[in-house]
């Protein structure tokens, strides 16, 4: 499919400041399920229009491996609650991307692990988790000189419902769990494709069906199958959709 067969987002002129003027920010929601491409697209649209990344995904995984550091089990709701109050990140810019600390740890390959992928999802599901690192993110977002990317689940529906412009990724589970493989394979780890589905396919249930924030699009979101599209198409038809909405434009 071709960029301009795209259905055109909805405009939302309205919501672009969400804060009073004095610090008002613009916030790009990018939600969706696991192995959509969320992360890069949104790194990469975050760094073309100079606005912040915050990985919200990052943030669960950290916490659980620190639980895991900790012997805290990830089915603990108060405990793990208690540790993100006491976790310490850090998102350092490194050659063109970004490292991920923990209490001083450099954890940015340890929690893209397939057991930590699992652990995440269930920590996440926990409502004292939520609590302290949906504040979290939001806080990171307000830290940002114009504007911020988010990429997460519920980043459209929760933690930034006024969110300027919001998008739901999809990809069919085949095709995500195909780009979660050839990443896998990039990286030297090897996996099995039918394994590979079958987690991506454990996750969805396990992030749609929680009781809290579920992962699902915002009834203002511009839902965006991206199976048959290149990252480029994705990242230039999000950036497109952002310069219409964006007051200032470039930075
Ligand atoms: O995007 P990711 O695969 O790195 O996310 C890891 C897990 O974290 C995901 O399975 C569910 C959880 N998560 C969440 O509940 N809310 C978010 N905004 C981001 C991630």
């Amino acid at each position: 499919m071709a960029i301009q067969e795209i259905e055109p987002l909805k405009l939302r002129r309205k919501r672009c400041w969400r804060v009073d003027k004095k610090d008002k920010k613009f916030i790009v929601a990018m939600d969706g399920p696991a192995g959509v491409g969320k992360s890069t697209a949104a790194r990469r649209v975050a760094e073309i229009l100079g606005y912040a990344f915050v990985d919200t995904g990052a943030i669960y995984r950290c916490l659980a491996w620190l639980a895991e550091e900790k012997h805290i089990p990830w089915t603990d709701g108060p405990a793990l609650g208690t540790l993100a109050q006491n976790m310490h990140i850090a998102f350092v810019p490194h050659d063109g991307g970004q490292r991920v600390f923990v209490d001083d740890y450099d954890v940015t390959d340890a929690i893209r692990t397939r057991e930590i992928s699992q652990g995440s999802s269930t920590v996440s599901a926990h409502p004292q988790v939520r609590e302290v690192l949906i504040a979290l993110q939001r806080k990171l977002a307000m830290e940002a000189s114009h504007g911020a990317v988010l990429e997460g689940r519920d980043i459209g529906t929760v933690v930034f419902p006024d969110a300027a412009v919001k998008f739901f990724l999809t990809a069919q589970p085949e095709v995500r769990a195909k780009r979660r493989y050839d990443e896998l394979q990039a990286r030297g780890v090897s996996a099995s494709l039918d394994d590979i589905l079958h987690e991506v396919q454990a996750r969805d249930l396990q992030d749609t069906a929680r009781a809290i924030s579920p992962m699902r699009p915002a009834d203002d979101a511009e839902v965006f199958d991206t199976s048959a599209l290149r990252l480029d198409e994705v990242i230039g038809h999000i950036v497109a959709c952002v310069r219409r909405v964006d007051p200032i434009p470039s930075h």
